[in-house]
């Protein structure tokens, strides 16, 4: 593998002799967690992948134990435009994984929380390790769910199930996330990453022409449900960030205790 850029950026990115670009979140020391480097980061990989025609297929995964703890809380920030003209971190990254054109696999193990969790839905395969631990934390942060998940989580493993994640916040292990739809396979954590990269490999082998034509076919059929999810999510996320209880639950997790909502009921 040749790699591009050097280790002490927010994500790496190794393009191999098959045509599978490797793209490694890596912030460890913080779970992956992603601030604007990381999501912009992200965000220029994906885009300059697709007008590369070395690359077939990307694969995303985490630096160290982790997958990602999604948004950085500590530099939680509302989705107003950069001063450079550029949107947040955020919505800039999110453009760039929809309108992605090859298939984007993932391979995730250890955490992977709020946008570390959804963004495996938009990914078109997830393989997992044992030690996979998904959260979709968005109500317990006085939040609503972002990346088009709304949608994408009903669409792929049914409302029941889906509702049961949002609502409770509880936690799915590697086991649960095969046996509802949310990953494909389950390898132990040492040969993950080996495992996801044959797979990339052989979908790698064949025209990148077809393989950008068949995610486009997979794309248009669900392009009408994740412009609407994100429309509405973007609107109510932006109702709901700086509210009370989005302070409160910010707050808590920084001082590093259980955020208390009730007394804003008592209000
Ligand atoms: N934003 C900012 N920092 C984060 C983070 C996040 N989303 N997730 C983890 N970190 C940091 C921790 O603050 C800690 O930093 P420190 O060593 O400087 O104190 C470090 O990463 C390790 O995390 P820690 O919380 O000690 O690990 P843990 O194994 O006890 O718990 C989590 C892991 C993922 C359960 C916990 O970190 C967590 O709940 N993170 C927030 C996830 C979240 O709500 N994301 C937002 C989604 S919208």
């Amino acid at each position: 593998m040749s790699e591009e850029h050097s280790a002490g950026e927010p994500v790496l990115r190794e393009l191999d002799e098959h045509g599978v670009l490797l793209v490694t979140l890596n912030r460890p020391d913080k779970k992956n967690a992603f601030d604007d480097p990381q999501w912009d980061g992200l965000r220029d990989a994906l885009n300059e992948a697709r007008e590369d025609e070395r690359v077939a297929v990307v694969l995303i995964t985490g630096a160290g134990k982790d997958f990602s703890s999604g948004q950085d809380l500590a530099a939680f920030s509302a989705a107003a435009d950069r001063e450079d003209g550029n949107p947040n971190g955020f919505a800039g990254c999110v453009d760039a994984v929809f309108a992605f054109d090859k298939p984007i696999v993932a391979a995730a193990r250890g955490v992977g929380v709020g946008g570390g969790c959804t963004l495996l839905f938009a990914c078109d395969l997830v393989y997992v390790g044992e030690s996979l631990r998904l959260r979709l934390p968005f109500v317990s942060l006085g939040l609503v769910p972002e990346l088009a998940s709304s949608y994408l989580l009903q669409r792929n493993i049914g409302s029941q199930r889906a509702a049961e994640l949002f609502y409770t916040a509880e936690w799915i292990d590697a086991a649960r996330a095969v046996e509802v739809g949310i990953a494909a396979r389950v390898f132990p954590d040492d040969r993950l990453l080996e495992g996801a990269l044959a797979k990339a490999r052989e979908m790698a082998q064949w025209p990148v022409s077809s393989l950008r034509a068949t995610k486009r076919c997979l794309m248009a059929a669900r392009e009408e449900g994740v412009r609407r999810a994100r429309a509405i999510e973007d609107e109510l996320m932006a109702q709901q960030a700086g509210s009370p209880a989005n302070v409160e639950a910010v707050t808590a997790f920084l001082q590093k205790r259980p955020p208390d909502f009730r007394k804003l009921r008592d209000g």
